[in-house]
Parts: C-alpha cells; sequence; structure tokens
C-alpha cells in the first residue's frame, strides 16, 4: 500500500493481488463475468484498506481456555453507498466482508454531452451522521457524479465519509479534493487522464457495460 503524500487524501492500495486483478479488468477481451468476479475480489482488498482504522471496543467473551477481553467494532453499523450502476459492482464485494452494513444508493447518470451528473434516485440509511458513510463508484473520471453523491450525502447528514473508487483520474481527485477536502479516497489506481469523452485513459472502457454486458 502506497499512502501518496501528494495528494494526500488519496490513497492507491497498490498491492500486487489488486494489481494483477486490474490488469486482467483492463484487457478488452476479458469476458463480462471474469470481470465481475475480479472487481468483487478487488472490492474486498480495497474494503480491508479502508476499513483499516475503524472505531473498536472490547467485549467480554469466553474462549475454550478462559475469558478474555476481545476486540470488537464499536458504534452504529458502517453505510455504504452505491453510486448507480456500476457502484453496485464494488458493493457486492464489500457487504461479502461487512455483511452487517446499512446500505444506501444514489442514482446518477452522466449527461453524455456536458458530463454533468443528473440525479433519479435517491435512498439512505437513517442518521447518517452516527455512521461512517462509504461511497462506492469503480471510476472517479470527471469527479462531478462523486462530488454531486457527496454533496447529496452531506445534505442527509453524513459527517464521516470515504470514497472507494477502482480507478480515478488526476482530474477527478483534484474536482474532489477541491469540493470535499474532508472525504479520503481509496483506489487502486491513479490513471493518466481523461480523454475528450471523459473516459478514463489507460483506463478499463465503461465498467457499467463492462460489469452488466451491455453496450
Ligand atoms: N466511467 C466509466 O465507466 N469509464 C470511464 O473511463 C469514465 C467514466
Amino acid at each position: 500500500m502506497i499512502d501518496q503524500s501528494n495528494p494526500p487524501h488519496l490513497t492507491v492500495v497498490d498491492h500486487p493481488l489488486v494489481q494483477h486483478k486490474l490488469t486482467h479488468m483492463r484487457k478488452v477481451g476479458t469476458p463480462t463475468g471474469v470481470f465481475r468476479q475480479l472487481l468483487r475480489e478487488i472490492s474486498q482488498l480495497l474494503a480491508y484498506e479502508i476499513t483499516r482504522n475503524l472505531e473498536m471496543t472490547k467485549e467480554a467473551i469466553e474462549t475454550p481456555l478462559c475469558p478474555m477481553e476481545a476486540p470488537v467494532l464499536d458504534g452504529k453499523k458502517l453505510a455504504l453507498i452505491s453510486i448507480l450502476r456500476a457502484g453496485n459492482g464494488l458493493l457486492d464485494g464489500v457487504l461479502e466482508l461487512v455483511p452487517s452494513a446499512r446500505v444506501g444508493f444514489v442514482g446518477l447518470y452522466r449527461d453524455e454531452e456536458t458530463l454533468e451528473p443528473v440525479e433519479y434516485y435517491f435512498k439512505v440509511p437513517e442518521a447518517m451522521g452516527e455512521r461512517l458513510v462509504i461511497a462506492v463508484d469503480p471510476m472517479l473520471a470527471t469527479g462531478n457524479s462523486a462530488v454531486a453523491a457527496i454533496d447529496m450525502l452531506k445534505k442527509a447528514g453524513a459527517k464521516n465519509i470515504r470514497f472507494m473508487c477502482l480507478l480515478a483520474a488526476p482530474e477527478g481527485v483534484e474536482t474532489m479534493r477541491k469540493a470535499h477536502p474532508d472525504v479520503p479516497i481509496v483506489t487502486a489506481s491513479l490513471d493518466e487522464r481523461l480523454n475528450e469523452q471523459g473516459y478514463i485513459v489507460p483506463g478499463l472502457g465503461d465498467a457499467g457495460d463492462r460489469m452488466f454486458g451491455t453496450k
């Protein structure tokens, strides 16, 4: 894991397993089912990193040998927020790791001409202000959707938000840093740039299409 000092709120999970799986996801010929499975696997490795410093408390338990004070997670259940539709590919894996998490959805699509996000759905758990909120979307491209989603989560009361993505473009990281400097980003790769259509380069194409087999 490389914790990049510039920008300070970005963590690139440079683990060999993550990087190996990501390379297969990038390949143009990787079939839909394999792509989805790899995304699920990487999401769990990213979740491991993004949940590293969760609050802990102690619970009195009995092992077969003796009583002990054992560590358990403290506080309200996490809120995992999928930014539809591609966020669902990350959500599934994270939920396997944190099955008791509460789940919310933010529906945004990208206007292909303006590249601006348009809202069509919003449903999140109660008591957002008391939870660690992890928003997930595989591609941090322009950053406009991520910023809009986090605006909405803050409006719903969220105070402690982290953002998980598979790939980030420098432009998206910068947009997020300006709008939400309090939101740390965890990603598998900081790619080179965006192209004229707003795709991440080298990237992997349209994450939603590759995940769901659409075009
Ligand atoms: N969304 C995607 O699915 N891919 C990109 O490269 C950029 C945004």
